[in-house]
């Protein structure tokens, strides 16, 4: 898929933005601070409505806009999905909340009419790679999870409704179980919520499962060819609840232990899953929490047996995580059926020039990419020709 017209209005540093978009390869370029980032996080909200940027949604309205009770950021988008074109608009509302608050809500169009939030991830689709993204892989399991969550959520609407169901049950859950530690009680009033995560926690589990095989076939040949044979890729699943039944008399699998999970069905895991919150409630109920289930889940990146979030070097990280972008565009094609717009930022400045070199051939597939730069320099004149420019100054974007 591609966009064919973007407008953005009190969107970051623009207050008002209108352009058509060619297909191919786009390449941004402009000095620090021009809004070439905004410009990507602006594409990329249209496919999640969530900023990998911004810890509130407020930061997404333009400040000086945001200073008014009433203030709305927005992104309109035109593009191209197959034969149809289709019409997305997101809306950031700021208004007043009583005397002296304000809230933020959100509202999303779909060709004209309005649809649920949730319901329209993965409309559209867009992978983004941002230098600060190397936390994926070195950062808190929280990162990889959500990672996970996006990318599978942009191409299974059950899974999207499965998780926010699993989340709000936690929550409910959690309550609970802080009321029977504190109060007592019947632990069976337990039982209902303990049947909501289990449903809903089953299905993410075996998606998580088999999305995590698919994208490591994809991402260890990207892997493999980028450094040149020398370095082997795994993605490792370590679900909080494990359908794989432990070894006896082991304290735990070795982590690079070749365990395929994508064998259990999801009644099978709901089943185990069960069996182990009723091993775990005295303790749950002591400590007033879940202990497990995927909101505890972990994922290992592991080269030649290394794990990475641990030993990685910033350049292997760095590798690590292009294959696993790079896979994520072909793992997007392959279960939607469409590309998804690749947004990069700053990637090549990141790179050595032979993995530049392979980044930007594969390019040549996808049907549309955009690209930013503060050095037109890192680019061959070659390529600066098959792509078009987007050139930013003063505030002001110049397109040629
Ligand atoms: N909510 C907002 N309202 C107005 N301006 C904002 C808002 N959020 C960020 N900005 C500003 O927008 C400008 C553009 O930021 P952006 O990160 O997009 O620049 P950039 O072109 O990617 O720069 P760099 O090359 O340094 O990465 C910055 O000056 C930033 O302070
Ligand atoms: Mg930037």
């Amino acid at each position: 898929m591609y966009l064919t017209h973007l407008s953005l209005t009190n969107f970051r540093n623009f207050t008002r933005l209108d352009i058509d978009v060619p297909r191919g390869t786009m390449l941004l370029v402009g000095d620090n601070a021009q809004g070439k980032t905004s410009l990507l996080e602006a594409i990329y909200y249209l496919s999640t409505f969530t900023s990998f940027h911004a810890s509130r949604q407020r930061e997404l309205i333009n400040f000086i806009a945001a200073r008014e009770p009433l203030a709305v950021g927005r992104i309109t988008a035109d593009y191209k999905r197959g034969d149809r074109t289709h019409n997305l608009e997101v809306r950031i509302i700021k208004e007043k909340n009583g005397v002296n608050n304000s809230r933020v809500r959100r509202e999303v169009l779909l060709d004209g009419a309005k649809q649920k939030i949730n319901e329209t991830i993965g409309h559209f689709n867009a992978v983004l790679f941002l230098p600060s993204m190397l936390s994926i892989i070195d950062g808190a399991p929280a990162e990889r999870r959500q990672y996970l969550n996006l990318s599978i959520s942009q191409t299974n609407a059950k899974y999207t409704a499965s998780l926010s169901a699993y989340d709000k049950a936690l929550t409910q859950r959690n309550a609970l179980l802080k009321l029977l530690g504190e109060r007592g009680g019947d632990p069976e009033q337990l039982a209902y919520w303990d049947e909501q995560i289990i449903q809903t926690g089953a299905y993410v589990i075996e998606r998580r499962a088999h999305a995590l095989v698919e994208i490591e076939d994809l991402a260890a040949l990207v892997h493999n060819e980028l450094t040149r044979g020398a370095e082997r890729l795994r993605l490792i699943y370590r679900p909080s609840y494990d359908p794989f039944p432990a070894p006896k008399n082991q304290m735990a699998l070795p982590l690079d232990a070749p365990i395929d999970r994508t064998g259990f069905s999801k009644d099978e895991i709901a089943r185990g899953f069960h069996e182990a919150l009723i091993a775990a409630r005295g303790e749950e109920i002591a400590r007033g929490m879940t202990t497990i289930g995927p909101h505890r889940d972990e994922i290992h990146f592991l080269v030649n047996g290394i794990d990475l979030g641990t030993y990685g070097s910033r350049g292997q990280i760095r590798t690590t995580l292009l294959a696993l972008k790079i896979a994520e565009v072909a793992w997007m094609k392959e279960k939607t059926g469409h590309w998804p717009v690749l947004l990069l930022d700053e990637v090549l400045a990141e790179l050595d020039p032979h993995r530049r070199q392979d980044l930007l051939k594969r390019l040549n597939d996808i049907e549309q990419a955009l690209l930013t730069t503060t050095d037109l320099d890192l680019f061959e004149p070659k390529f600066i020709q098959n792509a078009s420019t987007w050139q930013f100054a003063d505030g002001r974007l110049n397109t040629y």
